[in-house]
């Protein structure tokens, strides 16, 4: 019986080492992004947005860099240059730290970006439509 409790003792321990790892970015990722305006926050056009025009802004039509460079292929916040930065790229598979960012505020930081962090504003490069187009794919991908 004791035999029997130590092995479920570790192989909760085991399992628990390859939850967090397989999770990548860090999470719960703290937040300091400025918050959009409230009209702005509760809007959501991504009914209508396309995912798939979204998914190829995010590997690689994005100007001047493809999202997934920062956030990873993912969506961890783990990309090439990602892990270099601070703060880190915004971790979308990470629940608890997405579960307090709505699709307007999305919509918010990727067209006007984050001033003083590697978040740049893409209200020059990418058209309203496709800014929901890539809100959709991240949320639609990895935001549970
Ligand atoms: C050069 C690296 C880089 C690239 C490229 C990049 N991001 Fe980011 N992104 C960041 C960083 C760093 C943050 C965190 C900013 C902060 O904490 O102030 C961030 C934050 C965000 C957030 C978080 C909003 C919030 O309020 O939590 C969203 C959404 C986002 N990025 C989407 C995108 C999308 C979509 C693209 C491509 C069109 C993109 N990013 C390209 C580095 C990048």
């Amino acid at each position: 019986m004791k035999k029997l409790f130590i092995s479920i003792l570790t192989l909760m321990f085991l399992s628990t080492i390859a939850i967090s790892a397989s999770a990548g970015g860090k999470c719960p990722q703290p937040r300091k992004t400025k918050s959009a305006p409230s009209n702005i926050a509760k809007m959501d056009k991504t009914g209508s947005a396309d995912a798939g025009n979204g998914k190829s802004i995010y590997l690689k039509k994005a100007k001047p860099m493809a999202c997934k460079m920062c956030h990873g292929g993912n969506g961890d916040g783990t990309g090439k240059l990602g892990k270099a930065l601070k703060p880190s790229p915004r971790n979308f598979a990470c629940s608890d730290t997405m579960k307090h960012v709505s699709a307007g505020q999305m919509f918010w930081i990727i067209k006007n970006g984050s001033p003083g962090t590697g978040m740049v504003a893409h209200k020059k490069s990418l058209k309203d439509k496709e800014i929901w187009d890539v809100v959709k794919y991240i949320r639609s991908t990895w935001v549970k």
